[in-house]
């Protein structure tokens, strides 16, 4: 299964998405873990060191270019955007780039500037590179993940059309819900065929039944709650994984609780 979780900034992608890797990597699957974000910190969230974190080298956008015909006009897909091609095989990429998470999980950087910086210059060839990406590294392990940055800017450029699961995390307040309900909208056109919403930092009955009851006039599927969970916190604040200062806190479990889920979903065909 190839997921993304997007969603408002700060409402929880990263957390979401390095958990549930550390968890779908479990009893051996091999999961590949794509930061798609150009500020990027999925590292620390899956148990990579600080150290080793800070060194990993960002995979180039100029890996991927823009396949052409024999004329050298550039390939389009039926919905008109380029078509692309990736430079290197994936398990060069692997060995170049990816740096080793705990379990049998590898780690890709590909939404960052190439000069390291985020803001300067054009995301164009960063949105592009994730997107080919994503497509290119289908095959890789039982799942990928990618951790998008905040807003709909890669949304409207496509970015992660190409994944089987979009989950939106939200969090149980009007701007939240309303950015995710954007989200949804935005992603209705990319035809991925599985979204959810993901609620996330659930605190108690009141706030479960304001997402419940946003989620249903907007016609949007919950895959599961994540209650606040002060563990996740702390972890944040020593610089952890929230998998491994954790394992067994409510956070984590409502997590594992969507990766049963997950795990027992099938992708339907898109008409
Ligand atoms: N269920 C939760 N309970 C309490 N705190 C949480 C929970 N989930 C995430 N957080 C905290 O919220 C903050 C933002 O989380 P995270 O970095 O995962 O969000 P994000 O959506 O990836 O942010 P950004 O848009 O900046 O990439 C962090 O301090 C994290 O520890
Ligand atoms: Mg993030």
């Amino acid at each position: 299964m190839r997921l993304a979780t997007v969603g408002k900034g700060g409402s929880g992608k990263t957390t979401i998405a390095g958990t549930l890797t550390r968890i779908l990597a479990e009893g051996g699957n091999k999961v590949l873990a794509i930061d798609g974000d150009p500020n990027p910190n999925l590292a620390l969230t899956l148990g990579i060191d600080r150290d080793s974190a800070n060194n990993i080298k960002a995979v180039p956008p100029s890996l991927m270019t823009l396949k052409k015909d024999a004329e050298g006009n550039v390939m389009k897909l039926p919905d008109g955007t380029s078509q692309l091609q990736m430079t290197m095989s994936p398990d060069e990429l692997i060995k170049g780039f990816a740096a080793k998470a705990p379990s049998d999980i590898q780690l890709m950087m590909i939404g960052a500037p190439p000069d390291g910086s985020a803001g300067s210059g054009c995301m164009c060839a960063s949105h592009r590179a994730v997107r080919g990406m994503i497509t290119e590294m289908t095959n890789y392990g039982s799942h990928t993940v990618t951790d998008m940055e905040a807003g709909l800017e890669h949304l409207k450029r496509g970015t992660v059309r190409n994944v089987d699961m979009m989950l939106i995390v939200a969090e149980p307040y009007y701007r939240s819900l309303e950015a995710a309900s954007r989200v949804w909208s935005l992603v209705g056109e990319l035809e991925v065929p599985l979204v959810y919403v993901v609620a996330n930092k659930v605190r108690n009955d009141a706030d479960r039944q304001a997402i419940d009851e946003y989620c249903e006039k907007h016609g949007m599927p919950i895959l599961g709650y994540v209650p606040s969970e002060d563990k996740f916190v702390e972890a944040e604040r020593r610089a952890m994984s929230p998998f491994d200062f954790a394992p067994d806190c409510p956070g984590t479990k409502a997590i594992r609780e969507m990766a049963g889920k997950i795990s027992k979903m099938k992708i339907p065909a898109m008409a």
